[in-house]
């Protein structure tokens, strides 16, 4: 008789950024900031923006004043971050299903499908609401946003915590991302980062792609076997 103990495969966890990930919400990030720049006198271009991505609301302002040269009172740092986000709140108001980014459904829904775990891991303060809008709240078995973290990508917090939600290991897990500092996050912890969007940018993720369309579910299937093994 075979005594020894029957092993399984790892659990895998799936984690997925929201802004510019799921729903294409970076180009509103961009416009609210845009206004603000605009309004304080300087010019803020879609280039600059990238630097944005992934990065918390307190961090993007810091940031956005270094590039126009404004020394902020706290009066005024803490009054053009609410503006911003009232600004960002009235370009998503009322967004629906419509918004959300091509193909995101099927890959949830294939997931959801095999009993795989996921998480949401967002910088945002906004995200509920949004998958809210978006009807997609229920395919996910964790929120990791930006209530929940003391640091921004990329440092990895946000991740591990979405990992240890979903009781996966961080090398088990993969990761979704638009942003650098998301990949870097990922990175850092040995989690599969797949980029979505321009590879130029996003050269240090493991896996790139432009969107969703571009997966397969068989690049799927071959992925979670090789980071279940
Ligand atoms: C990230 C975006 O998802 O959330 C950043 O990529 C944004 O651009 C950050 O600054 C914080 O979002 P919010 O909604 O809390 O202002
Ligand atoms: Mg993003």
């Amino acid at each position: 008789m075979n005594l020894k103990p029957k092993t399984s495969n790892p659990r895998p966890g799936f984690i997925f950024d929201l802004d510019g990930v799921i729903v294409d919400t970076a180009k509103y990030h961009y416009l609210a900031w845009k206004k603000l720049a605009n309004e304080l006198g300087f010019e803020f271009t879609e280039e600059q923006n990238e630097l944005f991505k992934g990065v918390s609301r307190k961090r993007c302002l810091e940031i956005l004043l270094d590039i126009g040269g404004i020394t902020a009172s706290q009066e005024d740092f803490d009054r053009w971050m609410v503006e911003k986000n009232e600004d960002y709140l009235a370009y998503i108001e009322n967004m629906n299903e419509s918004e959300i980014l091509p193909d995101v459904p099927k890959v949830l829904e294939y997931l959801k499908g095999k009993g795989l775990p996921i998480a949401l891991g967002s910088a945002s303060k906004n995200a509920q609401p949004i998958l809210e809008k978006v009807k997609l709240l229920g395919y996910f078995d964790a929120l990791v946003d930006g209530n929940n973290v003391a640091k921004a990508k990329p440092d990895p917090e946000v991740f591990l915590i979405a990992a240890k939600k979903l009781s996966a290991k961080p090398e088990n897990c993969i990761v979704f991302e638009d942003a650098v500092a998301g990949i870097q996050a990922a990175n850092n912890v040995g989690m599969a980062s797949i980029g979505i969007g321009n590879v130029k940018i996003l050269s240090e993720a493991d896996y790139n792609f432009n969107d969703f369309t571009e997966i397969s579910l068989d690049f799927l299937e071959n992925l979670i076997e090789k980071t279940t093994p």
